[in-house]
């Protein structure tokens, strides 16, 4: 095992990064910083298609830290050598290898965060393969000799081929090769699941017309200089890209695949595995389609990092808190200018957090964005702020309530409210006066519309506190319909945890555990959106239509979406719920958040005052105690079970005299009752 600074000597023979952002990167300056733990949203648009029969894809996140990682210098980076073009003609310690390889057999500085792909299966192939978890093995040989022959021999690949090694070749004084193994990273093996749907010709936007997401939780490495790093990996359906190498006979797959009885026949027809092939589509010499092929593009990975961030010790008021990061995405220029990125937005757009959780908002720009992009204030320049835009003027019909909650600003509107009447997120009118101005870190001078302002604005970690939606808007960019950058955010008053979970499974936790999801391998077909919220019985109360069976609560509500069945056929996942009783008699009820009149009972087992349970639904979950039940069921229990459904109903609709009236006015609906609910 050898020392972390060891991947500096392998891999500052290369670039480490080749980026295929066309030249359209965003911001030209950096210097953002995440808190550890904090909740980060990526967000990325892909060219190709991905979740979609269109293509094999593959999403693939990670990150680093070190001190040698750097921002580049110029504007201007050549973009002829980042493509896969052969021209850029590395080897040996080549960059495109490892760029286009994943997981990549040699060692590598990056840690992977997520792999999404379509073909779930391979999970368990990548999570064990990942360097997080497995130490990864290369051919060591000391840098000056590489430095000075580069081009003049290839660097071995395995340990027979390395341990052979000696440079001038066949000298027994030459220089050697260490086969050497390098550590894994330590950390726990990547998130694998579903890529989410987004379709090709269309850059990216996902299903509900929001970009993809992958919110990721920052480690706690805390270091000045960190990146992520994206890629994005495809290929055609039309051979087996992970069973086809470049000595598998390619014609006969195709050929066989297509229906042809032999390559020889397929090859009559122009059905081959090369560039821009005639094919005979009908029986018919004549009439030959030529279909525009490059086979070097049928598999493609592109690729993009950000700019360095640091990740900072968050800090002491924030423990045990949710952290959630507000920035500014896109540049300067219309829709086009600023293609195949875009315009600018505030990210995550919709942003919904719990009371008490931890709000950072930060941006920053550049004044180096070519002189011709559109947009307001000074030429070439970024700048940002935030505004609450005014209240709904007048009713109008499509007018959605977003929640049963005070709103505060219209989306529709373009006016930002007087300071004086503005409630957003109940900052304080200094942190008001800051988000509008840039203040304190502006240079003083013309403010309108904010040019002698930083480009660089960090308000600092925030606790919000007051309920409410806010819809606010940067009032310098805010072009109307054209370049509109708006934003909402929604602070509810109960815990609220999401998380998307796939056939591989995964958890959601709220805050405090006061619920766990578990979902286990195969319980789910696709992947789905959880979410869960936290209601105090007090905060249902005027909801519930009549509670379950049993003397008390003896946990909070929690209600699990989507509120559906969410498992496959004979699947169930495992919740539990907080007690906040000792009381051994515990039953978990379900009903539906728009329901909360008919429960049904859940099979329960009750252990370090958690309630644990298997269900295959959403919806609402409670757990409620029975002080009183316990000495009877235990005298009935060898009763026959007719018997027992009996007992319990009547000792239950003693204790809830309304409903003894109510259900025996209809003899069928109470019997149904006593089968399925109590
Ligand atoms: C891309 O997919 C191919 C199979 O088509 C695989 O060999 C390669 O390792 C993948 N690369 C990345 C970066 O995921
Ligand atoms: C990411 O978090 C946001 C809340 O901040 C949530 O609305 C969204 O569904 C999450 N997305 C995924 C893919 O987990």
């Amino acid at each position: 095992m050898i020392q972390n600074n060891t991947f500096h000597i392998l891999f500052i023979i290369c670039r480490l990064f080749d980026s295929q952002n066309n030249n359209r990167g965003g911001y030209n300056v950096g210097s953002l910083y995440y808190y550890e733990g904090s909740v980060l949203p990526i967000e990325w648009t892909n060219q190709h298609s991905c979740a979609s029969p269109n293509a094999h894809c593959e999403i693939i996140l990670q990150y680093m830290c070190d001190d040698w990682l750097r921002d580049g210098a110029t504007t201007k980076q050549a973009a002829v050598n980042t493509r896969q073009n052969p021209n850029g003609n590395r080897r040996g310690y080549e960059c495109p290898e490892e760029r286009d390889y994943y997981p990549y057999w040699r060692p590598s500085p990056w840690k992977d965060i997520a792999v999404m792909t379509n073909d779930v299966q391979r999970c368990e192939y990548y999570r064990t393969e990942s360097a997080n978890v497995k130490s990864k093995w290369a051919c060591v040989i000391p840098m000056d000799t590489i430095k000075e022959n580069q081009g003049r021999f290839l660097l071995p690949n395995n340990k027979e081929d390395c341990e052979a090694f000696t440079y001038p070749s066949n000298d027994p004084d030459g220089v050697r090769g260490v086969w050497t193994e390098f550590p894994a990273h330590g950390i726990p093996a990547p998130e694998c699941r579903e890529t989410e749907f987004s379709r090709d010709n269309h850059l990216g936007n996902g299903l509900g017309g929001q970009p993809n997401i992958y919110n990721w939780t920052v480690p706690n490495e805390i270091h000045e200089q960190c990146a992520i790093r994206i890629r994005y990996n495809i290929s055609t359906e039309d051979y087996d890209p992970w069973n086809t190498t470049y000595n598998t006979d390619e014609q006969k797959p195709l050929a066989t695949k297509y229906g042809f009885n032999s390559v020889q026949a397929a090859d009559n027809r122009g059905y081959v595995f090369e560039n821009d092939p005639q094919v005979e589509v009908f029986n018919d010499a004549d009439f030959q389609l030529e279909l525009a092929i490059n086979t070097a593009q049928f598999g493609r990975t592109f690729q993009d990092r950000t700019h360095s961030f640091a990740i900072r010790p968050r800090p002491a008021s924030t423990a045990g808190v949710t952290i959630h990061n507000l920035n500014v995405r896109g540049k300067r220029g219309n829709i086009v200018q600023v293609y195949p990125a875009v315009e600018y937005d505030f990210v995550p757009n919709h942003l919904e957090m719990a009371a008490d959780d931890v709000l950072h908002i930060q941006w920053t720009g550049s004044n180096t964005n070519p002189p011709n992009n559109d947009g307001n204030g000074l030429a070439r320049t970024d700048r940002n702020n935030m505004v609450l835009l005014t209240p709904k003027v007048y009713a109008e019909g499509s007018d959605q309530a977003i929640r049963q909650q005070p709103v505060f600003g219209h989306y529709g509107n373009n006016y930002p409210v007087h300071v004086e009447n503005s409630t957003l997120l109940g900052f304080a009118r200094a942190d008001l006066l800051n988000l509008a101005y840039n203040s304190p870190n502006q240079l003083g001078g013309e403010l309108s519309q904010l040019d002698d302002a930083g480009t660089y604005f960090d308000l600092g970690p925030r606790r919000v506190s007051q309920v409410g939606t806010y819809q606010y808007m940067c009032s310098r960019n805010n072009d109307f319909t054209n370049r509109d950058q708006k934003g909402r955010i929604t602070v509810v008053p109960y815990p609220i945890v999401s998380n998307a979970i796939g056939w591989t499974g995964g958890m959601v936790t709220l805050a405090d555990s006061q619920a766990v999801v578990m979902v286990e391998q195969g319980d789910f077909s696709s992947l789905q959106k959880l979410r869960m919220e936290e209601w105090t019985v007090d905060q249902a109360q005027s909801r519930i239509r009549s509670p379950p069976a049993g003397d008390d609560y003896a946990s909070s509500l929690v209600i699990l979406y989507p509120e559906e069945k969410l498992t496959v056929e004979g699947q169930s996942i495992t919740m539990q719920l907080k007690l906040n009783s000792d009381d051994s008699d515990i039953t978990v009820y379900r009903s539906t958040s728009n329901n909360m009149g008919s429960w049904t009972r859940i099979d329960t087992s009750v252990s370090n005052g958690m309630a644990e349970f298997q269900t295959q639904y959403g919806g609402v979950y409670v757990a409620r105690k029975h002080s009183n039940i316990g000495p009877i069921v235990g005298i009935v229990a060898a009763v026959v079970v007719v018997a027992l459904i009996v007992v319990a109903t009547i000792v239950y609709f003693k204790r809830n005299p309304g409903k003894w009236t109510r259900l025996m006015s209809g003899a069928k609906k109470a019997e149904r009752s006593v089968q399925n609910k109590v």
